[in-house]
């Protein structure tokens, strides 16, 4: 039986992959699109078609345009910003350029009856973006929301199911958003049965198909997007996929274990490189942290080169790229190979055909569950983000193995304190070890031990966060056990820093 989905013809518009994840939000399956022609649509048999935001003007001599055709086709849709511009347009309405521009935060007003706004309060607040609006609507549309500054907020044809909003519901700060995507998948009648488990099921079927018995390389860092992008292929590709796996010894305590231990339930090659003395031997009297991550860097790939020239050409190469990633290096460029990845760049003489990155039209979260679904222990799929340069940037100063063993110890306290307390919300939290030592009493005697320092933020995008406020008596029973069980450390500290005008991590 074919599938049911929603398809989004995609205009480039910046939100416009949050706009696949509300409709998977519903369990429909979805799929994102560019310049479909009408055959291609056609052969989907999309249930219902979204036509997203985009930065044209439908009046501009080059502007993209949904076919004309795509309106008879019977089924439901919805136009959202520019899509609902082009619309218009298409349909025989007027589209000008609005007198005032509206962006962020605007009042609406439902203003009649309309299935898209079933159950959605008569004023809230949406998330507007525009230049132009349209000023007429096409014939047999009548208009359903409107704004002070823009009287056709939202219009439809109820009859031929066609819907349009110049707001942008997939947007959180549109409050009825979700109401009004879940309004729309149950005009396009279909049954909210998609999981992950279907995604994981259909990726791998598609990798299959693409791959055959071609050879595939995959760097693993153990972060979460590399480690599911891995497993997928394993299950697509099984002995046909080799992993590397590089540690250089800057991990989180006996995380390089469980790395192994996870990957070896999984049918492929897995290659563990230890380097941990190699890395520490190019870091010996480096303090300059720019200098620390430089070298770091540069030595992953020396390792990584190594390990691909013994196994030889391959024919894909697998990237753990996450949508957010492609949201942060400019869209339409999928093509630039080495800027995301995972371990920060691939030396330029990998031998290889095509990059594969099963992940790209997922959310972290939406990874974590398909990690999840293929069977990843929860210590890898509920990872906090860690850097590449990894405890290299949490050392302050000179990187050394006995450093190396403190901060992980007291890291391995700290979160273990986190954990038995229950708290969840924190985005990051770890311990760096600073480069002060200051004078303390254990037992009689005197120390002149070393710092940790401890941090724990809150944020959801990274480039901004604060300090997490953490129970005092959490914080108090982690620095109690640091100091006694961390040989080394006599004092705990807590950050309370938030960024700016700190980083997250110390170096
Ligand atoms: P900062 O310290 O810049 O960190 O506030 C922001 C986020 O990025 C992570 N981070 C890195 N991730 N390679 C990575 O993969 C790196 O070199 C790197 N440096 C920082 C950091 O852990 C935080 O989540």
């Amino acid at each position: 039986m074919a599938r049911e989905m929603i398809l989004v013809l995609d205009f480039g518009g910046q939100y416009n992959q949050l706009i696949a994840r509300r409709v998977r939000e519903n369990n429909v399956y979805c799929e994102v699109h560019t310049a479909l022609s009408i055959e291609k649509i056609r052969e989907l048999k999309p249930s219902g078609i979204i036509l997203t935001g985009g930065p044209q003007s439908v009046y501009a001599s080059d502007s993209l345009l949904p076919p004309v055709e795509l309106f008879e086709l019977g089924v439901p849709v919805l136009g959202i910003c520019y899509g609902a511009q082009a619309m218009a347009h298409v349909l025989g309405g007027e589209v000008k350029p609005a007198t005032v521009s509206e962006y962020g935060r605007t009042e609406v007003e439902v203003v009649g009856a309309s299935k898209l706004f079933s159950s959605v309060e008569k004023n809230s607040v949406v998330w507007m973006s525009h230049t132009d609006r349209i000023v007429t609507a096409p014939e047999n549309f009548s208009v359903t929301a409107a704004t002070n500054n823009c009287p056709i907020a939202a219009m439809e044809d109820p009859d031929k199911n066609f819907y349009a909003v110049q707001f942008h519901p997939e947007v959180v700060h549109t409050v009825e958003g979700k109401k009004i995507f879940s309004n729309f998948v149950d005009i396009c009648g279909v049954a909210r049965d998609w999981k992950m488990s279907s995604f994981v099921v259909d990726t791998i079927k598609q990798l299959k198909n693409k791959i055959g018995g071609g050879k595939v390389l995959c760097a693993l860092s153990g972060g979460v997007d590399s480690s599911v992008a891995a497993v997928l292929l394993s299950k697509a590709v099984g002995k046909n996929l080799t992993c590397v796996f590089v540690d250089h010894g800057l991990l989180r305590k006996n995380e390089a274990a469980q790395v192994e231990e996870a990957f070896s339930k999984f049918d492929l090659n897995f290659i563990k490189v230890d380097a941990g003395e190699r890395f520490l031997s190019k870091l010996r009297g480096v303090v300059e942290p720019e200098r620390k991550r430089k070298i770091i860097g540069e030595e992953f790939i020396r390792v990584f080169e190594e390990v691909s020239k013994k196994i030889g050409a391959v024919d894909y190469l697998v990237q753990g790229t996450i949508y957010p990633d492609v949201i942060e290096s400019g869209l339409g460029k999928s093509a630039v190979i080495k800027s995301h990845h995972n371990v920060g760049g691939l030396p330029d003489f990998v031998d290889f055909k095509e990059i594969v990155e099963p992940l790209r039209l997922l959310f972290k979260d939406e990874v974590r569950e398909a990690g999840r679904e293929l069977g990843l222990p929860e210590e890898i799929v509920s990872r906090q983000p860690f850097p590449g340069p990894g405890l290299g940037i949490r050392i302050i100063g000179e990187v050394t193995a006995e450093k190396v063993k403190l901060v992980q110890d007291a890291d391995a306290i700290y979160r273990e304190e986190i954990d038995k307390a229950g708290i969840k919300h924190l985005a990051q939290y770890f311990a760096a070890l600073t480069n002060m030592r200051s004078v303390g009493v254990m037992g009689d005697g005197r120390t002149y031990d070393f710092a940790i320092a401890l941090r724990a933020v809150l944020t959801s995008d990274f480039m901004t966060a604060e300090a997490a406020q953490i129970p005092w008596d959490v914080l108090s029973r982690a620095a109690n056990r640091i100091v006694n069980e961390v040989k080394g450390v006599n004092r705990v500290l807590y950050d309370c820093t938030s960024k700016p005008p700190a980083t997250i991590e110390f170096e």
